[in-house]
């Protein structure tokens, strides 16, 4: 069974793809994180991350990379977002998503193009997604919480820009994919959230 999260920076895509593999007892694989991890190689290498030839030679990282906590930084969403717009990035990381998608037992992967690109005949997909304010909210208490001093109006900035890029892009861009659920997670608890998704999945899966 391989269940597909997809949707913005932010919209609680994450925090419901761990819930449901809590719930489903199945393996998450967060692929943000893949190409936060190109992203910061290519920073480290002195490249730049919007030159496609410069990106390549950063996507053979190993798996001890996934673990950096660098990778979490708002920098480093914003450098993988930059470098996802290339075609052979995307393409070098395809194989590993699809691996951990067919694993035996099945899996949940989350990020932008699981349901559209590396999974479209997944069993349940959804597409996960809450307003421009309420994501740079999270991401306010987020960076308060961890002794940051974060800026409102950047923060939206940055979003928006985030937004603007993924859905924009020429290959695999962020988009609501065939037979997904939207949920929009502007107005809920975590624990409504996921009440909801379980319920999207759950109903999904018997309508197959
Ligand atoms: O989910 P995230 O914020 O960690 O993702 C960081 C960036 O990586 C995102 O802005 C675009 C890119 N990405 C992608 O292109 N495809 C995915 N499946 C996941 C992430």
């Amino acid at each position: 069974m391989i269940i597909a999260v997809d949707g913005p920076a932010a919209s609680g895509k994450g925090t419901i793809a761990k819930a449901l593999g809590r719930h489903y007892a199945l393996p998450v694989l967060d692929t943000g994180l893949l190409y936060r991890a190109v992203g910061l190689a290519v920073l480290k290498a002195g490249g730049d991350p919007d030159i496609e030839s410069d990106t390549l030679a950063a996507c053979a990282f190993d798996d001890e990379t996934l673990n950096d906590p660098a990778l979490r930084s708002e920098a480093v969403g914003s450098l993988a977002s930059r470098v996802s717009v290339h075609q052979a990035v995307r393409d070098a990381l395809v194989k590993r998503q699809r691996d951990f998608a067919t694993q035996p037992g099945g899996a949940i992967l989350d990020g932008r193009d699981i349901g559209t690109v590396i999974a479209p005949d997944a069993h349940a997909k959804l597409f996960v997604t809450a307003s421009v304010h309420v994501r740079a909210q999270r991401r306010y208490q987020d960076a308060l919480s961890h002794g940051g001093h974060p800026d409102m109006d950047s923060l939206i900035a940055d979003i928006q820009a985030r937004d603007t890029r993924d859905m924009s892009r020429d290959h695999a861009p962020l988009k609501v994919a065939d037979g997904a659920d939207l949920l929009d997670t502007s107005d809920l608890s975590i624990d409504a959230a996921v009440r909801q998704a379980i319920a999207l999945v759950d109903a999904q899966l018997e309508g197959r």
